[in-house]
């Protein structure tokens, strides 16, 4: 099977910043990826490029065996997105909300399937009939949750998806996360949650000098561990 993603020495600049520099990254389906790095270190440029927004420099991307060079829209449909900061309606309820992105994305799912989808991703059956616009952060993040998995995609990427979850959110998404996994669904993430990357990845690159550096089993590497790689990581 033709892996769901496949970036090869892909290179991105900024003027004279070089943001990526020769990432290669290949994801099967059922993998978990969680993309370690501190701030700035090109996590959300990479989600942009695989995405097509962003053009590489260099290198290429393929999304189940397409470049994404060749035709952008149409790879994105292989993807759901949650992105840093989910942009949904103020003045639809999340219930609207949902439903209104997954007509955007060709699904037509009924009132039950919507409800039990923001359920799921732990948003209160009180809150899916009340105006986004009074929605904490989470509760918004709930919702980004919701509409990535109605896509049914069979790439995931994520940035920094557990940022203003509760323990409880977090935990939950994370279940969220390994159940779709177990059906096939190739996950990206990018994070700084250690305590969900023991949680829930497979896989740990951690993202330094525009490159994935080097891999960590998170099975076998302990919280304090990968503690230690990041804190080492954000020295150099
Ligand atoms: N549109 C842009 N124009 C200029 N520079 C950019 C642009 N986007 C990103 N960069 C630069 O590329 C580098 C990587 O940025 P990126 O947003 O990918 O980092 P990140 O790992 O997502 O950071 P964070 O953890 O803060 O979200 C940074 O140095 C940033 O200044
Ligand atoms: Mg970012």
């Amino acid at each position: 099977m033709k892996p769901a993603l496949q970036m090869d020495n892909v290179t991105r600049r900024f003027g004279e910043r070089v943001a990526l520099n020769g990432l290669s990254l290949t994801l099967q389906a059922g993998e978990v990826y969680a993309l370690l790095a501190p701030n700035g270190a090109g996590k959300t440029t990479t989600l942009n490029l695989i995405l097509g927004f962003l053009q590489p420099d260099g290198g290429s991307i393929h999304v189940c065996g397409e470049p994404v060079a060749g035709d952008a829209a149409r790879t994105r449909r292989s993807i759901a997105y949650l992105p840093e900061q989910v942009a949904i309606y103020p003045e639809l309820s999340g219930l609207e909300n949902l439903r209104y992105f997954s007509l955007l994305a060709s699904k037509e799912l009924d009132d039950a399937t919507l409800r039990q989808l923001l359920s799921e991703s732990g948003l209160r059956a009180d809150a899916h009939d009340r105006h986004a616009r009074n929605y904490s952060k989470g509760m918004r993040q709930k919702v980004g949750i919701a509409i990535a998995m109605a896509r049914e995609a069979k790439l995931l990427l994520l940035d920094e998806p557990t940022s203003g979850l509760d323990p409880l959110a977090a935990s939950e998404l994370s279940g969220l996360l390994r159940a779709a996994a177990q059906r096939g669904v190739a996950i990206l993430m990018a994070t700084h949650d250690l305590y969900r990357i023991k949680e829930v990845a497979t896989r740990v690159g951690v993202l330094h000098a525009g490159r994935i550096e080097r891999e960590i089993d998170p099975q076998t590497t302990g919280h304090a561990a990968l503690e230690q790689v990041y804190i080492t990581q954000l020295a150099r």
